[in-house]
């Protein structure tokens, strides 16, 4: 399969990273030609016939490196097939208060940049280490009830899952719009 694949991601902590990654191999492992590259790094996103670009949540919302990637390249985002991820913390919040929390966050990116249509949205756990933060940013996420909890919550089996769900819904899309 020629299939050029972009794989870009915003992190912090680097969490993202490893997800990016693993989709990467995933993707690979199924014939496709895929690059991961941090989003900063990423200097010719004509080069490729299909984009995955992911984030982790924080504060509510992707990482403004991510939200300006898709505001700069809106006009090319809209025409070729584009897959997001985002991941997002362990908490004690329910499931429901936590999916609902994440919508909230896709609707954003969504309203920021309501032409680009994702084929899909993968939603992944990420991973938190509270000794890598500061007191009053732990006080802060603990006072507004987001504090995540500390772990590593990365399931590499629903990574992998969504790469192979999604590989044919990104090149199904661009042999539409070869014809
Ligand atoms: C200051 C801070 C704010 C966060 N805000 C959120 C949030 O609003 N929602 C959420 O689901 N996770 C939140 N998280 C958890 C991160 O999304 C999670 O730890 C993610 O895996 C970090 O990804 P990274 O290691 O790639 O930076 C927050 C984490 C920190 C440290």
């Amino acid at each position: 399969m020629d299939e050029r694949i972009l794989v870009t991601y915003a992190t912090i902590m680097g969490a993202t990273t490893g997800i990016a990654r693993a989709i990467g191999i995933e993707l690979r492992a199924s014939g496709a030609a895929v690059r991961v590259l941090p989003i900063d790094h990423v200097s010719r996103p004509e080069d490729y016939r299909s984009i995955i670009i992911g984030s982790p949540i924080y504060e509510g919302l992707w990482l403004d490196t991510a939200t300006a990637f898709l505001e700069q390249q809106r006009e090319l985002l809209s025409q070729i097939p584009v897959a997001y991820f985002v991941v997002h913390a362990r908490n004690n919040k329910s499931a429901d208060e936590q999916q609902r929390h994440v919508q909230r966050c896709i609707k954003a990116i969504h309203d920021k940049v309501p032409e680009i249509e994702p084929v899909d949205v993968g939603v992944f756990a990420g991973a938190f280490n509270s000794r890598s933060w500061t007191l009053s940013t732990l006080l802060a996420l603990k006072a507004q009830g987001d504090l995540p909890l500390d772990g590593d919550y990365r399931d590499w089996n629903a990574i992998q899952a969504w790469a192979r769900q999604v590989l044919p819904l990104l090149t199904q899309k661009a042999a539409v719009r070869q014809h």
